[in-house]
């Protein structure tokens, strides 16, 4: 079990538990190789069925439970029961799109209302093991409530870096009830990660989706989906990119999952991101293989407003090998999305309504079928960002303030 530069040139490998966030030889991002597990595929999955009928914290974790792909040696790891989210099947959604076989995969039923957790348990359960005090992270907001509760939870200091009033305010509020130090910081996201960067080298232990650890937890997303499936392999994966971390983690999981024989293909995945924030888009469509930051994101799908997502050559590398393909939306198609999702009786943020958003669109394009399986990731919960909802819900000006009571 060791880490490895993800550039296949230098390949250089490093000590697990090493705190590197890059390669010390070419800069480029570092992943874990585990090695196999010594289990049969079919007795794998009878064990993380057995899992779930014990009260054992690991087993209860939806990330823990499948430990046989996670780095291991822990004496003591940091859980909240994070994963066990619903699989969800669209009704109105499905309808509205065009498809009749969708089905939500909701991470915002996690403790913090966001995918974040899956990775969060294992990337502080590390922080523990190396004997880190202060942990940190720059966040357009769900990575800092996160990383706030889960350091809360294993005693340490969090320090988040927050674009100074780009984020939710109730991201905010749950960063500040989590006791997290903030600082605000004048500009984008993107500036907020040049900053800790800088900061980084000896400091605090960094949480962001560069650290490989947190990415081992969120792709197990994909093995609690494909075992919901009956691990029959859906057509495609729907997942909103900004940070374009999870996708990397999604790409990871599935590839694992197949050189272990557990599935027999790959899930075509489908990256979506704003209009406005859509660097991988661009450049996906324009055949390029330079990429170019979006110098001022904007989008009112705030968790995703990244220009310079780091992550993006781990995102496009699990799109190529899955057959999937990169797009954008836009904001009129987010909102209406968004509201289609909530009127199904789901809810989610907007950054998480451009995968349906997506797929109505491809569907009225004939690019997608109609009878498609497909699985569209949910990330965050609805109550992550209640101004978007009010504002675009209380149209009526009467109805948006105080004065109506
Ligand atoms: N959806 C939500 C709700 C998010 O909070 C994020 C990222 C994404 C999608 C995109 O995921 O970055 O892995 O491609 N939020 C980060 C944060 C950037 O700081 O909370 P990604």
């Amino acid at each position: 079990m060791h880490l490895r530069c993800i550039n296949p040139d230098c390949a250089a490998t490093f000590e697990l538990h090493a705190c590197l966030m890059a390669c010390t030889k070419c800069g480029d991002l570092l992943e874990i190789i585990l090695p196999p597990p010594s289990i049969e595929p079919d007795d794998l999955k009878r064990v993380w069925r057995d899992r779930k009928c014990s009260y054992d914290p690991r087993d209860i974790s939806g990330v823990w439970r499948f430990r046989e792909f996670l780095p291991n040696g822990y004496t003591e790891i940091v859980t909240m029961g994070e994963g066990n989210n619903a699989a969800v099947v669209g009704r109105k959604t499905a309808e509205w799109a065009g498809l009749r076989n969708l089905r939500f995969k909701h991470l915002g039923w996690n403790p913090t209302s966001c995918f974040k957790d899956l990775g969060m348990t294992v990337a502080v359960t590390e922080a523990l093991f190396v004997g880190a005090r202060v942990v940190a992270c720059a966040s357009t907001g769900n990575t800092a409530a996160s990383l706030a509760a889960y350091a809360a939870r294993a005693g340490m200091t969090a320090k988040v870096y927050l674009p100074a009033g780009c984020i939710s305010i109730n991201k905010l509020a749950q960063v500040l009830d989590f006791g997290a130090e903030v600082v605000q910081v004048e500009g984008s996201f993107d500036m907020a990660m040049d900053v800790i960067l800088r900061e980084a080298s000896g400091g605090p232990y960094f949480v962001n989706s560069i650290n490989p650890f947190r990415l081992e937890g969120q792709k197990m997303v994909m093995f609690e989906m494909l075992e919901q499936l009956g691990w029959l392999v859906p057509d495609y994966v729907i997942v909103p990119g900004g940070n374009l971390g999870n996708s990397s983690a999604f790409g990871k999981g599935v590839a694992e999952l197949r050189a272990a024989g557990l599935i027999d293909r790959l899930p075509r995945m489908v990256i979506v991101q704003a209009e406005g924030a859509n660097p991988l888009a661009r450049m996906w469509r324009s055949g390029s293989t330079d990429f170019q930051p979006v110098e001022a994101p904007e989008t009112a799908a705030t968790a995703i407003r990244i220009g310079n997502p780091r992550s993006w050559k781990k995102a496009l590398r699990a799109v190529q090998q899955s057959g999937g393909f990169v797009m954008d939306v836009t904001e009129e198609e987010i909102a209406e999305a968004k509201a289609v999702i909530g009127r199904d009786g789901i809810g989610c943020e907007p950054a998480s309504a451009t995968t349906l958003a997506a797929l109505r669109r491809l569907s009225a394009q004939r690019m997608i079928d109609r009878d498609a399986v497909v699985v569209a990731i949910l990330t965050g919960h609805a109550l992550k960002d209640t101004d978007f909802i009010l504002k675009s819900q209380l149209r009526e000006p009467a109805m948006q303030g105080k004065s109506h009571a």
